[in-house]
């Protein structure tokens, strides 16, 4: 299938590692050109000498998106390196967890000017140059932990609600633009950041994060946990011309894990 992406101009954030990395080549394999952002920039020269590799084009900007002087700066600089931006992923997120009883809000703000005042404000931002063109695609990165809290994820749960709230809100103000807002909600996931996120439950339980990843993964109908270039995946479709009917929904790629319907 086409996924009409040649030359057509993207933004992903948290694109130096993980799913952004991989949403990156994905788009860009597919012909787009794919402005990345991030905090460190030695990551971020590494992803775009391999999308260079890949034949693609790539630019990257590296700030902290938790402010809105940052997401203007990478709008920006898109804009004038590209003419214009037409595919926006949300993706960068690293909320820290805690228990609920005595987590500091410090830590809910965190996660929330991250993972989604960023998301807002970037889409917030992107949407006038979409317009133009009568065409976008905004795809944010969400979790399974926005509809299934814990006492310890209160951080993550809040951000990744938000996002499904947003989700909606912002598909309902721009979809007869032609403009196409929808959520991606993995589950547990092969990158740095989940074995981050479980070496606590491993050094408690005695066992290294590897064997506890395959173990989590083994519970799941799938068998195992998802590969980033997986996401990713979806992600490019999300973001193409054939993916024509999709608006303010939530797709949750967990292999089966998730119990709720639908
Ligand atoms: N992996 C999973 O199991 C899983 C499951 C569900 C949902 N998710 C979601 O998927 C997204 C990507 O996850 P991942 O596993 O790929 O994480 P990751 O490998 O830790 O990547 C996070 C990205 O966000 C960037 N970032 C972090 N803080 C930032 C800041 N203040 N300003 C700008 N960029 C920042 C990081 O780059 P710098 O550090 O260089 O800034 C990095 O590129 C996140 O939103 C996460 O919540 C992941």
């Amino acid at each position: 299938m086409d996924l009409g992406l040649k030359g057509k101009r993207a933004i992903v954030t948290g694109g130096n590692r993980g799913i952004g990395r991989c949403c990156a080549l994905a788009l860009a394999r597919e012909g787009a050109r794919v402005c990345i952002t991030a905090r460190d920039q030695g990551r971020l020269d590494e992803v775009l000498h391999e999308i260079k590799d890949a034949g693609g084009e790539g630019r990257a900007v590296a700030v902290d998106l938790t402010t809105l002087a940052s997401c203007r700066k990478v709008v920006g600089e898109t804009v004038k390196h590209f003419g214009g931006v037409d595919i926006l992923v949300n993706n960068a997120g690293a909320a820290r967890g805690g228990d609920i009883l005595e987590l500091p809000t410090e830590l809910i703000d965190d996660a929330l000017s991250l993972k989604s005042y960023s998301y807002l404000r970037l889409s917030q931002l992107v949407i006038p140059h979409m317009r133009e063109n009568g065409w976008g695609r905004i795809i944010n990165v969400a979790g399974g932990a926005g509809t299934s809290p814990t006492s310890g994820n209160i951080p993550v749960s809040l951000a990744n609600i938000a996002i499904l709230n947003m989700t909606r809100a912002l598909s309902d103000a721009v979809s007869g633009d032609g403009i196409l807002v929808n959520t991606i909600c993995p589950g547990l996931t092969n990158t740095q950041r989940a074995r981050d996120v479980q070496q606590a439950s491993a050094d408690e339980s005695g066992t290294d994060v590897e064997t506890l990843l395959q173990e989590l993964g083994s519970e799941l109908p799938a068998g195992r946990i998802a590969e980033p270039e997986e996401i990713a995946n979806v992600v490019a479709f999300l973001a193409s011309e054939p993916c024509s009917y999709i608006f303010g929904s939530s797709i949750y790629m967990d292999g089966g894990g998730r119990r709720g319907t639908p």
